[in-house]
């Protein structure tokens, strides 16, 4: 941690290019690194949608950022990860407005202690961190590969590394018993990361850019309440802590980076995974294992068609 909050910068906002013209979807962008993610873009002119879940945060989020950017193209974007339903929906949103997609950040997150399901019946932080985006990326991915150069960015986590003995345990994942809360979301983050690899291969031959990334430990709601978890509940001992995290300016740089450096074209990178501030990082061994990262791509598929339907995917696949 210390480490990373010394390490050299690689890249900072004054780095990205301007960027008229393109047109950027941001995912938990009301708040975090989501929304520095979301205001930096947007300083830089590009056509930026919030897309979050909650109507009031994601206007208000979007006013901020207009107001700090005086850029006025900053629109919000209902989508609920918890819910296919609304995940398509937040697609179909889009693509009715027939506008190209040049960025995809797939930065929501969830961290939670407790057990529980999506609307759809999948465990909570696998559905959201991982199925949800799964299902987002790839109704948005015909009009991403149309816009290319483009670029598609997985926020995952330094955590992918503690998860179970299996990587993911596609059998267990639904079990509230086999999983403690902290594995259960480094299997979605260690999703995030073999989507990113096996998605990469399906866009050999096209300009599309996909690449995940850890962030670093950053002082967002996300560790502050794991933080508050761990110390019961304790200000004092939960604020101490928060000093050693980077603040979500500084977090939000490696995904910037992916999203908008034209060192990722000029050095083709695809299918890596970078740490801060924006230089390429190492996984684990689960995170280089193409045979788990077709196991998931295969899972998640059969997951998303099981809830919505054989034909969900049918447009997107080609
Ligand atoms: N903070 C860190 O140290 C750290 C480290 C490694 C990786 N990350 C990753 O960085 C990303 C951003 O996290 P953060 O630290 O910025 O956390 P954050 O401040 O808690 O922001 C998370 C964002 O995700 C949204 N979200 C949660 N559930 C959602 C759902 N069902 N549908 C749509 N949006 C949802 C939240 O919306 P609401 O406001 O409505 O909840 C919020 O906008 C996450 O993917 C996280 O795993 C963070």
């Amino acid at each position: 941690m210390l480490r990373t909050i010394f390490s050299k910068k690689h890249y900072v906002f004054n780095d990205i290019p301007d960027l008229s013209g393109k047109v950027a979807i941001v995912t938990g962008a009301n708040a975090g690194i989501g929304i520095v993610t979301a205001r930096e873009l947007a300083r830089k002119n590009v056509h930026v949608f919030v897309a979050c879940r909650s109507k009031e945060k994601g206007e208000s989020a979007v006013e901020l950022i207009k107001k700090e950017t005086n850029n006025d193209s900053v629109e919000f974007l209902q989508l609920d990860l918890q819910s296919l339903n609304s995940v398509k929906n937040a697609a179909e949103t889009f693509l009715a407005r027939k506008l190209p997609l040049h960025i995809l950040v797939n930065n929501a997150g969830m961290l939670t202690q407790t057990f529980g399901l999506t609307q759809d019946g999948i465990q909570d932080q696998f559905g959201v961190n991982h199925i949800g985006h799964f299902l987002f990326t790839l109704l948005l991915l015909p009009t991403i590969k149309a816009s290319a150069p483009s670029r598609i960015v997985n926020v995952s986590s330094i955590a992918h590394k503690l998860t179970p003995p299996g990587g993911i345990e596609f059998d267990k994942l639904n079990d509230p018993n086999a999983h403690t809360a902290f594995q259960r979301y480094a299997q979605s983050k260690l999703a995030n990361i073999l989507f990113t690899i096996e998605l990469n291969k399906r866009l050999s031959g096209t300009n599309v850019y996909c690449n995940s990334l850890h962030p670093g430990g950053i002082n967002t709601e996300l560790t502050t309440s794991v933080l508050s978890n761990w110390f019961f509940g304790l200000k004092p001992l939960v604020s101490i802590m928060s000093l050693l995290l980077l603040t979500p300016d500084d977090g939000a740089l490696t995904q910037l980076y992916c999203a908008t450096s034209p060192e990722i074209e000029e050095k083709n990178y695809r299918g890596k995974y970078f740490e801060p501030f924006g230089v390429l990082g190492k996984t684990s061994d689960f995170g280089n294992n193409e045979e788990l990262a077709k196991k998931l791509w295969d899972y998640s598929e059969n997951l998303v068609k099981e809830k919505l339907g054989d034909d969900v995917l049918s447009k997107c696949l080609a």
